[in-house]
This record gives C-alpha cells, sequence and structure tokens, in this order.
C-alpha cells in the first residue's frame, strides 16, 4: 500500500506505460469489458463476512482481556482521528439483529472471528477460561443455525492477546504456535459440533509485514527485513500444528474442515513482451499469496524469495538468508495442511522490475522484491487509496491459484470496496457496478475450471477499518457511528446482491439492469430516513449542548462550528469560482 503521493508519480508514468501495455492481453483477452450472463454451480455458498475488533465492541466488557488492537488503538497517532473499536457497531450486543439483516440478504453462509482475548483473557488456556465470552458466539453460533447460515469461523483476525505480546513479543516468539493450538483446540471442544468450516488465520501477510515491518498495524514493530518473515514463519507453523490438531483429535467426530485465509493483489506485468516486467509481476504474486500458500501446499516458500531474499542478504553480509528455512520434517509437516483454501481479494497492480539497493539500512520486505508497483490513472478508486476497481484481475489470481497449487477448494473469504467517511450515501450504483464485475469475474474462472465454492461480500456492515478508523466504510448496510445504538441502514447494494444470491447468479441482461435500477430506486427512501435521523441527532447534540452547563468549549468547536465552517467556506469557494469563471468566458 504505497502512499497517494507515490501514486500520484506512478499514474503519470503509467499514463505512457499503460496506455501501450493494456490493450494486449492473453487468455482473456477477448473478455474485456465483456459481461457473462450464466448461472453458479448448485449449491454454491453466497456469504457476508466480519471480524471481532471490527465489529464487537464490548472491548472491556464481560472479562475480555485486553488485545493488540485494543492497546494499539489507544495510543495517540496510531488511528486516523485517534478513533478506537471500543463499541465499534456494538455487534457484541447485537447478534439478533445482525442475524436478521443476513436473513434478509439471504445468505447462506456468514463470516466472522472470534476474539482469543475474550474466551482466553490473558491468551493462556491454563490462566483463565472466560465463560461469557463462550456464552456470546454459542448464541451467535446457535441464532446463525437457526436461521439456516452456516458459520465460517476464523481463529486469529488479528487481536492477539495483549499479555502474549507483552510476555513473549507476539508473532516473534515461537512459543505462539502452542499457545495459539490451545486455543485453537478449545474452540473446537467447544464450538466444533456446529461449526464445520474453521479459518485459522486471516491475511497473515498483514500480520507480518503491517505488524512487523512498517507498524502500520498493531503491535507497531518496525523490524524492517526481518520482522515480517520471522513473524510468517510462525504463522504459518501455527497453521500446520491447528491443521494437524483438527485432523487428528477432532475430524472423525465433527467432520469440518480447516483452511486458511490468505490476501492476494494480482500483479499484472506493465509491458507483456518485457521478460523482467513478467518476473517482476510473477514475483509480486509470489512474495504476496505465494509466500504462504506455498509452504502450505507444497511445504517450502517460493523458490523466488528464497533466491532473493538469500542473495541480498549475502549482499549485505549477513551469514544466514534473512527468510528462516523450514527443516525437512517441517516440510512434510507443513505440506497438505488446508483442507480449502480462504481467498481475500480486493484490488490489482501493474508490476515493472526495478533494482533496489540491496545495503543492510535499507534492508526490507519491499526492496527485497525488486519491483516497482503501478496503477492505471483510469481505474476507479472510490474509496480506501490502495482499492483500485479493476475486475479481470480476480479472475487471474483465482486461474494463478488453480495452476500453481493442483486446483484446491476455494472460498473467497473477503472481496468488496469502501467508500469515504463523508459520504453517506445510501446509493453505492458504484458499489454494486463493483460487485458484479468481481462476482462476474468469478463466474468466468469457475467457467475456466477454478474450484471456487463460495463467496464473502466484504463486509456485512460499515466497521473499525484499522489504522484508517471509521473513515473507510465496506458495509453493505451503512451504521450511523454518531448513534449511541449504532442504528444499521441497507444500501442499494443489498438489493443488488440479494439478487444475484436468490438468482445464483446473473439470468440476462435486462433483468440484471433491472435490480440495478429498482436497487437504487427503493435506497432513496432510505436515505432519506437516514438524513432525517442524522437531522435529529445533530438537533439532540445541540440541545444537550445547551442544557449541559459542563460540556466543553471544545466539543461545541468540533461538533458544530467545524462543519459549518467548513460548509460555509466550500460554498463561498465555489461562488468565487463560478464568479471568476464568468468574468473570463
Ligand atoms: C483485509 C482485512 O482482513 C479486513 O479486516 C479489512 O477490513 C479489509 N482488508 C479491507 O481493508
Amino acid at each position: 500500500m504505497l502512499p497517494r503521493c507515490a501514486f500520484s508519480v506512478c499514474h503519470v508514468l503509467m499514463l505512457v506505460l499503460c496506455l501501450s501495455a493494456a490493450e494486449d492481453f492473453d487468455w482473456t483477452k477477448n473478455d474485456h469489458g465483456s459481461f457473462y450472463y450464466g448461472t453458479f454451480p448448485a449449491g454454491f455458498s453466497w456469504g457476508a463476512g466480519s471480524s471481532a475488533y471490527q465489529t464487537e465492541g464490548a472491548w472491556d466488557k464481560d472479562g475480555k482481556g485486553l488485545s493488540i488492537w485494543d492497546v494499539f488503538s489507544h495510543k495517540k497517532g496510531k488511528i486516523q482521528q485517534n478513533e478506537t473499536g471500543d463499541s465499534s457497531c456494538e455487534g457484541y450486543y447485537k447478534v439478533k439483529d445482525d442475524v436478521s439483516l443476513m436473513k434478509e440478504l439471504k445468505l447462506n453462509h456468514y463470516r466472522f472471528s472470534i476474539s482469543w482475548p475474550r474466551l482466553l483473557p490473558t491468551g493462556i488456556k491454563s490462566d483463565h477460561i472466560n465463560e461469557k465470552g463462550m456464552q456470546h458466539y454459542d448464541q451467535l453460533i446457535d441464532h446463525l443455525l437457526e436461521n439456516k447460515i452456516t458459520p465460517i469461523v476464523t481463529l486469529y483476525h488479528w487481536d492477539l492477546p495483549q499479555v502474549l505480546q507483552e510476555k513473549y513479543g507476539g508473532w516473534q516468539n515461537i512459543s505462539m504456535v502452542n499457545h495459539f493450538n490451545e486455543f485453537a483446540n478449545l474452540c473446537f471442544e467447544r464450538f466444533g459440533n456446529r461449526v464445520k468450516y474453521w479459518i485459522t488465520f486471516n491475511n497473515p501477510w498483514s500480520v507480518a509485514v503491517e505488524g512487523y515491518e512498517t507498524g502500520e498495524h498493531a503491535p507497531g514493530l518496525k523490524l524492517r527485513g526481518t520482522g515480517a518473515y520471522r513473524a510468517a514463519h510462525h504463522i504459518i507453523k501455527a497453521h500446520a500444528k491447528v491443521w494437524h490438531t483438527y485432523d487428528t483429535q477432532w475430524r472423525a467426530k465433527q467432520k469440518g474442515l480447516v483452511g486458511i485465509s490468505l490476501s492476494g493483489d494480482w500483479g499484472e506485468p506493465v509491458d507483456i513482451s518485457n521478460q523482467k516486467d513478467i518476473e517482476a509481476a510473477e514475483r509480486y504474486v509470489q512474495f504476496y499469496l505465494g509466500w504462504f500458500a506455498t509452504p502450505i501446499f507444497h511445504g517450502d516458500y517460493p523458490q523466488v524469495m528464497k533466491d532473493f531474499i538469500g542473495r541480498k542478504s549475502v549482499q549485505q553480509g549477513l551469514g544466514t538468508s534473512r527468510l528462516p528455512t523450514f527443516s525437512p520434517q517441517e516440510k512434510s509437516y507443513i505440506k497438505g495442511t488446508c483442507d480449502f483454501l480462504g481467498v481475500g481479494h480486493f484490488t490489482t497492480r501493474y508490476i515493472t522490475q526495478k533494482n533496489n539497493p540491496s545495503s543492510r539500512s535499507s534492508s526490507s520486505y519491499f526492496s527485497d522484491r525488486d519491483l516497482a508497483e503501478l496503477v492505471d490513472p483510469r481505474w476507479p478508486d472510490p474509496g480506501s487509496e490502495w482499492l483500485y476497481s479493476v475486475p479481470w484481475g480476480f479472475r487471474r489470481l483465482l486461474n494463478f491459484i488453480k495452476t500453481q497449487y493442483g486446483n484446491p477448494m476455494i472460498y473467497v473469504t473477503e472481496n468488496g470496496v469502501s467508500e469515504k467517511m463523508l459520504c453517506t450515501e445510501l446509493c453505492d450504483d458504484w458499489r454494486i457496478q463493483y460487485y458484479k464485475d468481481y462476482i462476474n469475474e468469478m463466474l468466468k474462472a469457475i467457467k475456466d475450471g477454478v474450484n471456487v465454492k463460495g463467496y464473502t461480500a466484504w463486509s456485512l456492515l460499515d466497521k473499525f477499518e484499522w489504522d484508517e478508523g471509521y473513515s473507510e466504510r465496506f458495509g453493505l448496510y451503512y451504521v450511523d457511528f454518531r448513534n449511541k445504538n449504532k442504528p444499521r441502514y441497507p444500501k442499494a447494494s443489498v438489493q443488488f446482491y440479494k439478487r444475484i444470491i436468490s438468482s445464483n447468479g446473473f439470468p440476462n441482461q435486462r433483468e440484471v439492469e433491472n435490480w440495478r435500477r429498482k436497487a437504487v430506486e427503493t435506497c432513496s427512501s432510505s436515505n432519506q430516513l437516514l438524513a432525517a435521523e442524522e437531522q435529529r441527532s445533530t438537533a439532540a447534540n445541540i440541545l444537550r449542548l445547551i442544557h449541559d452547563p459542563l460540556t466543553s468549549h471544545m466539543e461545541m468547536v468540533t461538533e458544530i462550528v467545524v462543519p459549518t465552517v467548513c460548509t460555509l467556506s466550500i460554498l463561498l469557494s465555489a461562488i468565487f469560482l463560478m464568479f471568476l469563471l464568468r468574468r473570463r468566458n
């Protein structure tokens, strides 16, 4: 995820580079832009997702211990606007309401994660099991099943118990493997009679790179060039151990599946006739998804990672590679520990070869790859700065997985798009477009022979978006975070996704266009509802400020004066601009 300024420079370069390359693709060439009408295989599972820290709130309630995200988000300057997940969507208290939303969507499955410190406050099973936390997930699982919604449960969506971070250094320490295994085993024991789909880790790439290399995420460590590789090494071992635990102790009785959810952007060579760009693009994907998938499917890291990191380590005067190695026993223990592969995918990059200096001081995961990431300025980017809508990249990534890892069973565990906080627009036509095109590319991939069994829209609700706080909204449902009750409102994309689900795909052009029109029509009434509700809560806030003598001056400034002044300034600038333009004409 490059900063915006870097992308601006890239934009200019891209105009020159990509215009010559973009028209000329190989096996999907004729499908560019063409929509495929058809349906998904019978039994295809449609879902939506969430994660514990992002939605639950109740961060210190009912005996829950602290997670690294509780601690990280409370430090000043780590999260946009210093926001936290303390209350977030209050999902902890809204199990029934949220399951009703899923029913409304007619979901087949719901993907959520279990908060480790909610079950084990110190992270260590022998210390204490928090029964209230157990009850919460019992209730959620039971309620889903009563409503015929299959739970897909992630064991680790980034919220490591803080005690384990402080005592051992978190994923830098090999002891996490056993602690995580104990936690997973407890979940299998208590919930495995009802949960049949387990995901060990969500997006370990982010845990390793953003948690231990760049420090943008909890625990915020900047151990450049080594921290991410070490964290990933332990995560891969922990995943394998948990898979074996399930395989030997629970599978026969519970008959479930254990997988991992890996994230991967697609990397497309800038110039497809340039061998160096082709290799750089392959390297980009191998350093991303391949870093975790290759050991899990083939027993060891991708050869290209071993070569590049090994060579650079030698140049840096190190005796051994910064990429740790697996022993022969570990390789065979890790290989094949995946009943299904979860895939989280959002976006694509153009990739070109770029040699990075290999001095010891500049060593990092990013410089090890010897490549540059570029984007096409024509790609839509409605929300997060890193998220460009490039549907065709999805089909390519899925085909890559099929050929590289022996066509494994795939569940798409995350796919979706955000919008900026300022946009309180429920008529999210551009999100409809994103889902329509990405889901269509997934359908094409299935026709190519990729074994995709299910799709999870990310996310069910707007929620805490890690270091971006609440500034980016991924939800199908809008959440009014300013209101204490955190009410949910359906965006237009709810209506559209619901139609895809009930038709199990895209029947024909006329119908699909009709869905879209209707979705946008119905959302305008929800929009009015939301606007009225927002006016009401602003008025209530003003009254509160007037009546409460203790209300601070600061609150008045941030809640009323700043927005009013901003709106007025924008209006005045617009009038001034119009005036200037008129004078010119
Ligand atoms: C991947 C993460 O798993 C998820 O928690 C996050 O919301 C999305 N990326 C979007 O940034």
